[in-house]
């Protein structure tokens, strides 16, 4: 036990423990899945059973005594846990060429949405240097079952109270952060940000965003940072009309508002200093070697760690 945690790279004992609890959990769920697939034909669980074995793997939820926690929040899918390894430096985290372009892989696997990016549980990593814990947060998705979408917020919604001091971070494609894109993942993602943190305003300031998988395509940081503000910025605009013509319909109504409300929160002054840039490797091997991912390295490291203030969450 002891020396297979030495040899793991980020975690130390901590994430070990974490790793452990983890697989507790994560079996439970299996279970429960398991149970919701035989239910039933056997009749072997309720729904109530289904939901109170979520909620009991939720006190398990152990982050190992600390409670200072770097959040990423994001969809599923948006290399939340590649972004994790990438700034913790794990070694596990390569970059290889397919065809004409080059892709991460983790411990030689290229990373897809699989069920493991689906998982439902967080994943939490050690900074080495920090010695912050970050804790990729479930992703949102909607090609699940409803309730596995309830059972993600929920874990989600028990991390953000557990945490005593939290920094925020959103994790999205740089795609859907670009003008003419589909914005309904970007809209997801601020309707359950607007949805979990109530008063999502408080965090106007240390609310910080992380642009993943931006093409290599010879554009300054500069540029791409005030491309994404200004779709930002455009973004709100078309939410405030929208606001217009759904006065008559309460729901939507509140709906719209919380989005904007969490769209405005990230926007902030506009400055663009919460916002990082982690780019697409451009070069294959060890993914720190390359100028340009080592600059992305140093400007999350910079963000998470440095620029975005811790957010007391003792009283609200
Ligand atoms: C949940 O936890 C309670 C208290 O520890 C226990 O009595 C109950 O049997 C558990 N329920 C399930 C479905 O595991
Ligand atoms: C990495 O891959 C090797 C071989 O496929 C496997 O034995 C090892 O357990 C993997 N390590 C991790 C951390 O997943
Ligand atoms: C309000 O909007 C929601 C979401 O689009 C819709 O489901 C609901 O039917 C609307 N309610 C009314 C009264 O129009």
């Amino acid at each position: 036990m002891r020396a297979t945690e030495r040899t793991s790279s980020e975690g130390a004992s901590l994430h070990s423990e974490v790793a452990r609890l983890g697989g507790t959990m994560r079996s439970l769920l299996c279970f429960v899945v398991l149970c919701a697939a035989t239910a039933l034909s056997q009749g072997e669980k309720t729904k109530t059973e289904e939901v109170e074995e979520l909620l009991n793997a939720s006190d398990q939820l152990d982050f190992g005594g600390a409670s200072d926690l770097v959040l990423f929040l994001g969809s599923t899918g948006v290399g939340k846990s590649t972004l994790s390894k990438f700034i913790t430096h794990n070694p596990s985290l390569q970059s290889v060429k397919i065809g004409s372009s080059f892709v991460f892989t983790d411990n030689g696997t290229i990373s897809t949405i699989t069920s493991k990016s689906m998982t439902l549980l967080p994943n939490i990593y050690k900074d080495p240097e920090t010695k912050q814990l970050i804790v990729d947060c479930p992703g949102f998705s909607d090609t699940r079952e409803e309730k596995y979408e309830i059972a993600a917020s929920f874990f989600v919604k028990k991390v953000l109270e557990y945490g005593k001091k939290l920094k925020i971070i959103l994790v999205e494609n740089h795609f859907s952060l670009t003008e003419g894109a589909d914005r309904f993942g970007f809209k997801r993602l601020l309707k359950h940000v607007s949805e979990l943190i109530p008063n999502v305003e408080r965090l106007r300031g240390s609310l910080a965003l992380i642009a993943t998988k931006v093409i290599n395509q010879g554009i300054p940081d500069d540029e791409e940072k005030a491309d994404i503000l200004s779709f930002m910025s455009n973004f709100a605009n078309d939410l405030r009309n929208d606001l217009t013509v759904q006065k008559q319909n309460e729901t939507l109504f509140k709906t719209t508002e919380g989005i904007l409300k969490a769209l405005e929160t990230l926007y902030g002054d506009g400055s663009g200093n919460n916002v990082a840039l982690f780019r697409k490797p451009n070069r294959a091997g060890d993914p720190w070697q390359s100028s340009i991912l080592l600059k992305c390295y140093q400007d999350i490291r910079a963000l998470i760690f440095h620029t975005t203030p811790w957010i007391d969450n003792q009283n609200q």
